[in-house]
């Protein structure tokens, strides 16, 4: 049995007929929809959000997940039904958003540098809170509400200068990363723009990173945010919420891992302190443990040094992570295997050195047309697949109460030609 701690039970196992997902045979999947293909459990998709819901069920609390991890209509239409809201990244996934069946006041819209177009579109529609990402944008959002005769809800994203202990790549909280203003111009930036007609702040905004794992930089970005937000009430800018944005990490590696509900107990006695409602905006923890990326193998071969490699028929183009940042995804093979395990390189396709899922790794023995599942690909794995090398996109399949569906067929070369003249 595979679990990576003790709240969390992984939808892929090994059954008597090979990896099943939820008792869902990965191979019959597969065998009707071709690989490379992504599937998720829809299942732990609810444990993990319930998971979430339930450790803050204490405070008053929204989770607005970030479609950004994964906007997959069906999923983004499964969290609505769980009672979730929506983070967008883009006028995209607002409408992802809208689409799929969130009202516009379930939407936070957050993103570094939002278009004209994309404000215009976020200020018609009415969203939540627009998350500002600096002085400039919110009197941009200032003046485009005003000529549209509204008012804008805003927030102003800060950064708090705090080291997430993630990846440097998906640190954002650091003065050295692109997002948010400095913590010390925030009072300022609200305090001169209080009684701009055309915006109503609604919130403090702060998304320090992705996959953190302890809980002492969600605390203090907690402490953090609160402060700001006692000091903006004696200033007269009452708030609606607190944004704590995403970040909670998953246990890629099986190793022990921050939970839901260490998470909560970590800043709820910040928030606390002011009492103000919180904004959740969890990716990964809600979806990424709930996908797998099934592949085949479509070559083996041995350096005459003994290293052996397993090319895949997926790649960096369905699966982007390792290639960008080195990330850890465990491998398995869809059908049981007796032989002793060796070290693998298991590879994609694509004539990009970087291309590479595994070095390695203990697995048994591969063959061409074996089937592996990568898995934890619920989070940034689809939403980050590209037609590089003119590879169409991976179809998404979604095991639900032991039966599944297609819920975005394969892509074809008509699809991708359809935007060409
Ligand atoms: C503003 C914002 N909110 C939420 C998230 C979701 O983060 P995670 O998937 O780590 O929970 C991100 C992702 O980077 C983000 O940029």
């Amino acid at each position: 049995m595979i679990t990576c701690d003790s709240s969390v039970q992984l939808p892929f196992q090994s059954g008597a007929h090979g990896l099943e997902c939820d008792g869902v045979s990965v191979q019959s999947i597969v065998e009707s929809v071709g690989t490379p293909a992504y599937i998720y459990s829809a299942s732990a998709i609810r444990d993990a959000y319930r998971a979430i819901d339930d450790a803050f069920s204490a405070y008053p609390h929204a989770i607005h997940y970030a479609l950004k991890a994964n906007s997959t209509l069906a999923l983004a239409r499964l969290l609505k039904a769980l009672g979730s809201r929506a983070d967008a990244n883009s006028a995209g996934e607002i409408e992802v958003a809208l689409r799929a069946g969130f009202a516009p006041r379930d939407v936070v819209f957050t993103g570094v540098g939002k278009t004209g177009a994309e404000l215009d579109y976020a200020i018609a529609r009415d969203v939540n809170a627009i998350n500002a990402e600096s002085a400039g944008e919110l009197d941009r959002i200032a003046d485009r509400a005003r000529a549209a005769g509204r008012v804008a809800r805003v927030a102003l994203r800060v950064n708090p200068d705090i080291d997430a202990r993630s990846h440097p790549n998906i640190s954002t909280g650091l003065r050295s990363n692109k997002f948010g203003v400095a913590l010390q111009d925030a009072r300022g930036i609200y305090r001169d723009r209080r009684d701009v007609k055309s915006l109503q702040f609604v919130g403090v905004h702060v998304h320090i990173g992705s996959q953190i794992t302890t809980a002492e930089p969600l605390r203090r970005a907690a402490e953090t945010l609160t402060t700001l937000a006692l000091e903006l009430r004696d200033d007269g800018v009452p708030l609606e919420h607190v944004d704590l944005g995403g970040g909670l990490g998953i246990a890629y590696e099986g190793r022990p891992m921050i939970v839901p509900s260490e998470y909560a107990a970590a800043v709820l006695p910040e928030l606390r302190r002011a009492n103000i409602p919180v904004v959740l905006e969890p990716g990964r923890a809600v979806v990424g443990h709930s996908g797998a990326l099934v592949s085949r193998v479509v070559d083996v071969k041995q350096y005459p040094d003994g290293r052996k490699f397993a090319v895949l028929d997926s790649g960096m183009t369905e699966l982007m992570r390792p290639a960008l940042y080195g990330s850890f995804h465990r491998i398995l093979p869809v059908s049981p295997r007796q032989t002793a395990e060796t070290p693998w390189d298991v590879v994609g396709p694509i004539c990009e050195s970087s291309d590479v899922f595994a070095r390695e790794r203990l697995l048994p023995d591969l063959c061409v047309d074996d089937l592996v599942a990568i898995l934890d690909t619920g989070a940034y794995g689809a939403v980050m697949a590209s037609n590089y090398n003119r590879r169409m996109l991976a179809p998404e399949v979604l095991v639900d109460a032991g039966s599944w569906a297609v819920i975005r067929r394969r892509q074809t070369i008509d699809d991708v030609l359809a935007l060409e003249s």
